[in-house]
């Protein structure tokens, strides 16, 4: 298994993934392929087993107001025949390791339990606006202390 980033080539093997990965549910697909569309600042990485996108991650830029104040990390999607073996934690480990995003401020909405794994902490502030209560919403190396709702690109509305 080969980690390395998503080339356009690639574009419809990672929206047949999110499509698998996330059954019933088109939003994740149409996300990612209208921010592609778009141009959307992205940082993207791919796990390859034998010629084929077997998991996909995300991150795309989190403002405060018009400023970015750090990246919002979704979607995370391992193909189902592979989940649960370790290899969305590898990719996630991987991704976190790179420059663009070593040092930046996460955000994530998703599993806590999962997510603490990797030194994500619940997060007060800011709030996030698909989240209520914050009660899923977490963040690594967040030193945000006034109070603000924290921006998405416009393409998301919700998770
Ligand atoms: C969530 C996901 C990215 C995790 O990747 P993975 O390779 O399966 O996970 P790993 O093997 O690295 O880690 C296992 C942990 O993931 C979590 N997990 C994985 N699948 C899960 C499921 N179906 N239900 C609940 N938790 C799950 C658990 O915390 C699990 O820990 P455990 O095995 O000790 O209980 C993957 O299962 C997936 O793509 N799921 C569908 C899409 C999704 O829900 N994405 C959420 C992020 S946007």
């Amino acid at each position: 298994m080969k980690i390395r980033k998503l080339t356009p080539e690639e574009y419809a093997k990672a929206s047949a993934l999110l499509h698998q990965a996330f059954p019933g549910s088109a939003y994740e697909v149409q996300l990612v392929e209208t921010l592609h569309q778009k141009g959307k600042t992205m940082h993207e990485w791919v796990c390859i087993h034998i010629n084929k996108v077997i998991a996909y991650i995300a991150f795309t830029n989190a403002y405060q107001g018009s400023v970015v104040c750090g990246l919002h990390l979704a979607p995370l999607a391992v193909k189902p025949e592979f989940q649960r073996q370790g290899i969305g934690s590898e990719l996630l480990r991987f991704a976190l390791r790179q420059d663009v995003i070593k040092e930046s401020t996460i955000f994530v909405v998703g599993n806590p339990s999962f997510y603490q794994r990797f030194g994500f902490e619940p997060c007060a502030m800011p709030l996030c606006p698909f989240d209520k209560n914050n009660a899923h919403f977490l963040s690594l190396r967040n030193s945000t202390v006034s109070q603000f709702t924290v921006g998405y690109e416009p393409e998301f509305r919700g998770l």
